[in-house]
């Protein structure tokens, strides 16, 4: 099989031509195949059944429809019912929920849409879903064409179950106890509000206060039905793949505060053969009855509708614009250009949800480090995810590990590096920006509120970790570092994390250099010392002849060892020690040889082996998952995508290919992998599985803003340094060009890589064709050019 091929023709799908769909001509794959469709306040979630369910603001805590998360039915969500009026036939514009056979099928998910292709019973129909650019409204366009050759009239009706508050509302009983729901004929529009949102904070007051928005359903079309009631749509003991009202002519409708939530219209078009139809849904939610009935009235029209749909296809163009990939790999280009990057905002910084996992939560480590994909593209957005995390930080240094907006409810933990990653994400701004104008931003602390500099921010970061170290000079892991699951390793604070040590070095080298930078050369020589007294005390405890441990218990055991039956090799502890330059060029090579060893399988590199079988309580909770699952012996994707960076790091070309191949979604066999082709997973099985290279928590991943930094600064190699783009590629060894068009400081590079065959120790670079030094293009003297990078490797 060459290599476009399994891109070309899946088992149950296939890219299109230019890489910016998916598309599913196989309703059943191994598990739900789904897009996650935001925008900064809204979003939905949608499978290849059409199943999915619709959030604002925080996809946990402002779920508007109901979900449930079974993916083995893969059968709930809001859905478009068809039934024939003279037949009787049913089905559904989309497999779910009635799931009858299709003449035709075709589910294409999208940048920022998804749409079904279905033929039953002679009519063609087209249901595409998106939520507007900007405005808190979900959009429905159908189209219908009858392809028989007589008249025909189809009943569509379109139903939800209404939660408005917090999901998963499991206590149906209790909770439809509190929803209000009344039909507006006059707007075609079923509107619910809930008098009682269960949110968990002090400032709501227990069971205390409404749920802060009105949600409406409507359609551009007249109504001629309209249902608020459960059991009245179902029929008793009814089941939505074949509600009993669908075949009644009329509808009692029952709407109030004393029934079973949902919204069900249905609508009658009447098609002559060959005729077609267009009609528009529209899902709205704002702060009041008025506010959203404006949505439904500007929204729930065909018009408004389509010039939408083109709206939200450019927003997501433009703004992937500006900095673009080629490479010989067309999967690895696609993903790189469109799709890692709408995972990363679509899912993860604006709806902050998968089908996996429905969040709504900011992490504190992670949507920074999500934030990493603006850098390129809008690096003031990165710049904002700063200073929101620096709003949740303590004056004491200390941050949430995790908080809900609109509830502003967080978690406090003893978990020990969240905080440093405003370092790491505010260095990298820096580098790639100059700006070092972004230490002076402020933010107060949650619990100090006098407004303080970005800058002193870092410093009570760095100040609480060098508080929080063992006496021999190694940071203590707490309740986890980077990995959750490390749960119980330093509760009594003496347990040791040499990862956290490797991480923290390399924050030291940085913020020593921003520190001259800025003229604060005490602080700089600090933290310089710092790092040489660390890097000197890992080497010294941390080295374990032939990796890097991973640390010590409270107890002072030594875990990640070769003494260890179970987690016997971290990946991160080799990485990070690479990555940093903690590891010296021979103990960087063996730490690499070492995870080529025991760590590089076909699935990509493992976060640790073996998995542990048994669960012990002195570890952590990573311990109690099925062995090869997650963080136990699995891929963990995040952490996989640095065991690229750390081989294109040694210069080893070839692992660098070999890990890249094997982490790519779209090279998979779908039978054996499970999950989607376009997007990257939380996590695929290890070899501790019976699963091995199953793959699943796809979306909400923090490994696709990395894999996309990683493929462009390493793999295609062009990084900012503090005053250089430095082009320094390494790749696989097959790849025979790659290009790279990237904004930086103003201008524009086209940077055009080619490996010619001649050996030569360094890449040979020209700019606008005059030789270039070292490959490092100086900070632009005159922004707004563009100019053209050629390179020899
Ligand atoms: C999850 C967490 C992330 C953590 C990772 C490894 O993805 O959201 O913060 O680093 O697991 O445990």
């Amino acid at each position: 099989m060459s290599r476009g091929d399994s891109a070309a023709e899946g088992r149950y799908g296939r890219f299109s031509p230019d890489g910016t769909e998916y598309l599913i001509t196989d309703p059943r794959p191994p598990r739900p195949w789904s897009n996650v469709i935001a925008n900064p306040r809204m979003g939905l979630a949608v499978s290849q059944t059409g199943s999915g369910f619709t959030w604002v603001d925080n996809s946990q805590l402002g779920v508007l429809t109901d979900w449930k998360q079974d993916f083995a039915q893969d059968s709930s969500g809001k859905f478009l019912y068809a039934r024939d009026r003279d037949s009787g036939a049913v089905w559904s514009l989309s497999p779910a929920p009635v799931f009858a056979p299709f003449d035709s099928f075709e589910c294409r998910h999208g940048i920022g849409y998804t749409s079904f292709h279905t033929l039953a019973h002679g009519i063609r129909a087209t249901w595409t879903l998106f939520v507007h650019a900007r405005e808190t409204v979900e959009l429905w366009k159908v189209e219908l064409h009858n392809e028989s050759e007589r008249p025909r009239a189809i009943d569509l009706t379109a139903a939800l179950d209404w939660v408005c508050g917090v999901a998963p509302a499991p206590r149906r009983e209790f909770h439809k106890l509190f929803p209000e729901t009344w039909y507006e004929p006059d707007r075609g529009a079923v509107f619910a509000r809930n008098h009682m949102w269960d949110v968990q904070s002090p400032r709501f007051g227990h069971w205390n206060t409404d749920f802060p928005y009105v949600a409406a359903l409507a359609c551009s079309e007249p109504i001629a039905a309209a249902q608020g009631d459960k059991t009245a749509f179902l029929g008793r003991n009814g089941a939505p793949h074949a509600p009993r009202a669908l075949g009644e002519a009329s509808w009692s409708p029952l709407f109030g505060r004393h029934h079973d939530p949902i919204a069900a219209l249905r609508v009658v078009i009447a098609l002559g053969p060959g005729e077609s139809r267009a009609l528009s849904f529209a899902l709205a939610v704002d702060g009041s009855r008025d506010a959203t009935a404006h949505l439904i009235d500007r929204y729930a029209r065909n018009g408004a509708l389509d010039q939408a749909l083109a709206e939200v296809r450019a927003g997501w163009t433009e703004r992937l614009a500006a900095h673009r990939v080629d490479t010989p790999e067309p999967t690895l280009t696609w993903l790189t250009n469109d799709w890692m990057r709408y995972q990363a905002i679509s899912a993860r910084l604006w709806g902050r949800c998968g089908y996996y996992q429905q969040s709504g939560a900011f992490g504190f480590r992670d949507q920074l480090q999500d934030s990493q994909v603006w850098l390129t593209i809008d690096p003031e957005r990165t710049r904002e995810q700063l200073r929101l995390h620096a709003a949740h930080q303590f004056a004491d240094g200390s941050v949430y590990h995790w908080w809900h907006p609109l509830s502003e409810q967080g978690h406090v933990t003893e978990m020990t590096d969240d905080l440093l990653w405003l370092a790491f994400v505010a260095a990298s701004y820096i580098r790639e920006t100059g700006r070092l104008c972004v230490l002076d931003d402020e933010t107060p602390f949650i619990d100090e509120a006098r407004p303080a500099p970005l800058r002193e921010h870092v410093e009570r970061a760095f100040r609480r970790v060098f508080r929080r170290t063992s006496a021999r000079g190694i940071p203590f892991i707490g309740a986890g570092d980077w990995n959750d699951g490390l749960s119980a390793c330093g509760l009594d604070e003496r347990g040791e994390s040499f990862w956290l040590g490797h991480f923290l070095a390399g924050l030291l080298a940085d913020w020593a250099e921003i520190g001259r930078r800025r003229g604060e050369m005490e602080w700089a020589g600090e933290l310089a010392a710092r790092r040489d007294t660390l890097v000197a005390a890992i080497n010294q405890h941390g080295w374990d002849g032939e990796w890097y441990a991973r640390g010590t218990l409270d107890d002072g055991r030594v875990f990640g060892s070769h003494e260890d039956r179970a987690g016997r090799i971290f990946l991160n502890a080799q990485t990070w020690a690479v990555l940093n330059d903690v590891a010296s060029p021979d103990r960087a090579a063996q730490c690499m040889r070492s995870v080529r060893a025991h760590l590089v399988s076909p699935a990509g590199a493992l976060l640790l082996a073996p998995a542990y079988r048994e669960p012990a309580a002195e570890i952590g909770y990573i311990t109690r998952y099925a062995p090869g699952l997650r963080e136990n012996g699995g891929v963990y994707t995040h952490a996989a995508t640095w065991a690229i960076a750390a081989a294109a790091k040694v210069r080893d070309a070839g692992l660098v290919a070999d890990l890249l191949r094997a982490i790519n979604p779209a090279l998979k066999d779908a039978d054996a992998y499970w999950a989607e082709p376009y997007v990257l997973p939380g996590n695929v099985d290890g070899p501790d599985s019976p699963y091995h290279g199953r793959a699943g928590w796809t979306w909400y991943t923090g490994s696709a803003a990395w894999l996309h930094r990683i493929v462009c600064e390493r793999v295609i190699g062009v990084r900012p340094e503090w005053d250089a783009l430095l082009i320094d590629p390494c790749m696989p060894p097959g790849w025979r060009r790659a290009s790279m068009t990237r904004p930086w400081r103003g201008s524009t590079y086209r940077v055009a890589i080619e490996r010619d065959g001649a050996r030569r120790d360094a890449p040979e670079a020209t700019l606008d064709g005059k030789p270039l030094p070292g490959a490092r293009i100086p900070v632009p003297p005159t922004p707004g050019q563009v100019h053209d990078v050629r390179v020899r490797v």
